[in-house]
């Protein structure tokens, strides 16, 4: 499968790939996880056969994650880079559950986070255009077909947490998530005309939000 692409070429012969790769992005509190479920079932409801998944993964090198995340461990921003591009390696090649053979088999992915965190996250203290180019210039890592981001301030993030959250995540404090907000814009921007991006106001009720991602899903099958 990856074989078969030029090196560089992220983007799956279209005869290979015969689901849509979808993301949602967002700060933390930005309700991705709801929205990642309600547009898995209203897929299969459609009748499609779907993958959800997210980032971190459940993988060795996703718990090595988590322990940092949690704290656990104290980790620099180059190394936490180099760590989810392992592991976003791995949730695309590997041969039991990875998005690469799910798009081949038709399954539409619906994927919870993916290389635009590693982009607003660990770009704010390593150095952003190298997180971007391992990234983006890695053959196996495959561009999404959509990537939609659910944008909500960093206040309507941080009361959410408060409400759901007992314990908090290195990158789950206020300062930090204003800063990423502003990469994750920035990002976009850089990226303008190389990849789909979609914008949308989460800080409306779940059903507006859910609305709003289920027509960019339509608008892709229209392509
Ligand atoms: P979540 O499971 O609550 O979305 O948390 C995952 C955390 O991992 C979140 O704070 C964002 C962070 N993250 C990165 O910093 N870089 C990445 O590449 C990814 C996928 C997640």
């Amino acid at each position: 499968m990856g074989k078969m692409r030029r090196a560089g070429e992220k983007e799956m012969d279209s005869k290979q790939k015969k689901g849509k790769f979808i993301v949602l992005e967002g700060l933390d509190g930005s309700g991705k996880g709801t929205q990642v479920s309600r547009l898995a079932e209203a897929l299969r409801q459609q009748g499609r056969k779907v993958c959800q998944t997210a980032e971190p993964t459940i993988s060795v090198t996703g718990g090595l994650l988590r322990d940092a995340l949690g704290g656990f461990v104290k980790r620099d921003a180059y190394e936490l880079s180099a760590l989810f591009l392992l592991d976003r390696i791995f949730h695309n090649v590997n041969e039991h559950n990875g998005i690469q053979q799910y798009l081949e088999k038709g399954y539409d992915v619906v994927c919870d986070r993916y290389y635009y965190s590693s982009f607003a996250y660990q770009g704010i203290d390593a150095d952003l255009q190298w997180v971007m180019d391992m990234n983006l210039s890695c053959r196996e890592i495959l561009k999404p077909d959509v990537c939609i981001f659910l944008d909500v301030s960093p206040d309507v993030g941080e009361q959410r947490l408060a409400e759901s959250r007992t314990e908090r995540e290195i990158y789950e404090n206020s300062q930090t998530q204003k800063k990423v907000r502003e990469r994750f814009l920035e990002v976009f921007r850089m990226l303008e005309g190389r990849e789909n991006i979609r914008i949308v106001d989460a800080s409306r009720s779940v059903g507006e939000v859910s609305a709003d991602i289920i027509e960019i899903y339509n608008s892709l099958k229209e392509k």
